[in-house]
C-alpha cells in the first residue's frame, strides 16, 4: 500500500520526467547527446578559501600577453580607412591571405593548406564532423584534453583510450588493438607539451603513427597548441604531419597572443581543405575580419614581433616550472615522481605512495589554500582509475614565489 506522501512523490517524479521529455521534444539526437559542462571533480575547487593559489588554469600568464603591441597595431588599423573598412565586411572563408600565408611559411606548406578558424576547439570539431561517422571509434590519449571529447560528442561518444608514456601516445598499443581486430575513424593526440601529460611524442614514434593511419586508413587529428612554448630539450619535428594526406593538424594563438582572439588555424591535407571549407562556411561563415586584421598586422609589420613574443612567454614559462619543481623537490622530496617539463603549461607528478588518498589530498590540499586538478579528471574512461594518482599542476600564470608557498601549503597537507 502506497502512502499519502509516498503517491505525492511520485506524482512529483511524473511530473519532472514528462517537463524533462517536454524540454527535450524539439531537440536533433546531436542537441540532446551533449554533455551537460563537465564540473569540478571535488566541490572544494569550485568554491576556494579566500587567498586560495589556483593551479587550475592552462592559461597564459598576463605578463605574457602583448597588449601595447595590439594597442598599437588597432590605433593603425582605425586610421587607415581602406584598412579599417576592410576589417568590417565580409571575407574569405579560409582566412586572409596574408594571415595564411605567414602560417604556411611558419608550417612549411602551401598556403592553400592552410584555414584560418576560431581557435583550436573549432578546429578540432571541424576535424570530428569532416572525418568521423556518426557512432564511429576514435583513439584517443589516455590521459587525454577533456575538450577533445566534448568536441568529438558532435559524432561520437565511441572511444579507444591509448595510453600516453614518456614518450607520448603509445603507438605499440594502438598497432596491436588494430592487429586484433579494433577498426578506428581517426586518431587523436597532443604531441608537443601534452596536455595534462607534459610530455612530447618522440620523432619515431611520429613517423610510426602516420605509417600506422595510411596503412589502417585511418585520420590523425595533431592538436599542437603548446608548440611554441619549448624552454628545454630537443624538437620532435611536425614535418611527419603536414607530409601526411591523413594528418589534421589543429594549432591556435590561444596560448602565444591570447585565448580571448579565438584564432587558429588547421593544416589540412590536399583532399580535405574544400570539404572542411564548405562545412565552416555553413557554419560560422568565417572568421572575424578585424580580428583576422589585427593579429596580421601584428605578425607582420614587424617580422620578429611573434617571436619575441614566444621568447618572452617561454623564459617565463622556463622559470616557473623551474621554481615549482624545486620546490617540490625540496619541500615533498619522495612524495611525487616528477619530470621537469620541456615546455607547456603543465606539471604532471605521480604521488609515489599508495597509502596516500589523492581525493583526501586535494580536499587538505584546498583546506589549506592550494587548488589544482586531480588526475581522475582527465581519464579518458573516468573511473577506470587510469591517471588517479596524478595531479596536475599549472603553473603558467602563477609567479615563482607563489609556486614556492603554494607548494608549502600542500606540503603542510600532506
Ligand atoms: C590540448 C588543447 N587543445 C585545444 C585547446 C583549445 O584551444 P583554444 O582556446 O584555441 O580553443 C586547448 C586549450 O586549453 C588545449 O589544451
Amino acid at each position: 500500500m502506497t502512502t499519502g506522501p509516498e503517491r505525492e512523490a511520485e506524482a512529483q517524479a511524473g511530473r519532472e520526467t514528462r517537463r524533462e521529455a517536454g524540454r527535450e521534444a524539439g531537440l536533433t539526437a546531436l542537441a540532446r547527446g551533449l554533455s551537460a559542462p563537465k564540473g569540478f571533480v571535488d566541490a572544494s575547487l569550485a568554491a576556494p578559501v579566500p587567498g586560495t593559489i589556483s593551479l587550475l588554469g592552462g592559461i597564459p600568464a598576463p605578463e605574457a600577453l602583448p597588449v601595447e603591441a595590439f594597442a598599437k597595431v588597432s590605433a593603425q588599423l582605425w586610421q587607415d580607412p581602406d584598412a579599417a573598412l576592410a576589417g568590417l565586411q565580409y571575407a574569405r572563408p579560409h582566412g586572409s591571405d596574408a594571415l595564411r600565408h605567414w602560417i604556411a611559411r611558419r608550417e612549411g606548406v602551401d598556403p592553400g593548406r592552410v584555414l584560418v578558424t576560431n581557435g583550436g576547439m573549432h578546429g578540432l570539431t571541424l576535424a570530428v564532423l569532416t572525418v568521423v561517422e556518426r557512432g564511429a571509434t576514435v583513439a584517443v590519449d589516455d590521459p587525454v584534453f577533456p575538450g577533445f571529447l566534448w568536441a568529438l560528442e558532435v559524432s561520437t561518444t565511441r572511444i579507444l583510450p591509448v595510453p600516453v608514456v614518456a614518450d607520448g601516445f603509445d603507438v605499440e598499443h594502438l598497432a596491436r588493438r588494430l592487429a586484433a581486430g579494433a577498426r578506428i575513424a581517426a586518431a587523436y593526440t597532443v604531441p608537443d607539451f601534452h596536455n595534462p601529460a607534459q610530455v612530447s611524442l618522440s620523432a619515431p614514434k611520429r613517423q610510426a603513427l602516420m605509417e600506422l593511419a595510411e596503412r589502417h586508413g585511418f585520420h590523425v587529428i595533431v592538436d599542437n597548441p603548446y608548440r611554441e612554448l619549448r624552454f628545454a630539450g630537443q624538437d620532435q619535428g611536425t614535418e611527419v604531419f603536414n607530409r601526411s594526406d591523413r594528418a589534421i593538424h589543429v594549432n591556435s594563438f590561444t596560448k602565444t597572443l591570447g585565448p580571448g582572439w579565438r584564432v587558429g588555424w588547421l593544416v589540412l591535407p590536399e583532399h580535405l581543405v574544400d570539404p572542411v571549407t564548405r562545412l565552416r562556411n555553413r557554419l560560422d561563415v568565417h572568421t572575424s575580419s578585424v580580428t583576422q586584421a589585427l593579429i596580421e598586422r601584428l605578425i607582420t609589420d614587424d617580422a620578429d614581433c611573434f617571436d619575441r613574443i614566444v621568447r618572452g612567454a617561454t623564459a617565463l614559462y622556463r622559470e616557473r616550472a623551474g621554481a615549482l619543481v624545486d620546490a617540490l623537490r625540496e619541500q615533498l622530496p619522495g612524495a611525487f615522481d616528477v619530470m621537469a617539463p620541456e615546455g607547456g603549461l603543465f606539471l604532471w607528478p605521480r604521488l609515489t605512495d599508495d597509502a596516500v588518498d589523492p581525493a583526501a589530498l586535494l580536499r587538505r590540499a584546498a583546506a589549506h589554500g592550494v587548488i589544482y586538478q586531480p588526475g581522475e579528471y582527465f581519464e579518458a574512461e573516468p573511473g577506470r582509475g587510469s591517471s588517479a594518482r596524478h595531479l596536475r599542476f599549472a603553473y603558467s600564470d602563477r609567479t615563482p614565489a607563489q609556486l614556492r608557498e603554494a607548494v608549502g601549503r600542500l606540503a603542510r597537507a600532506f
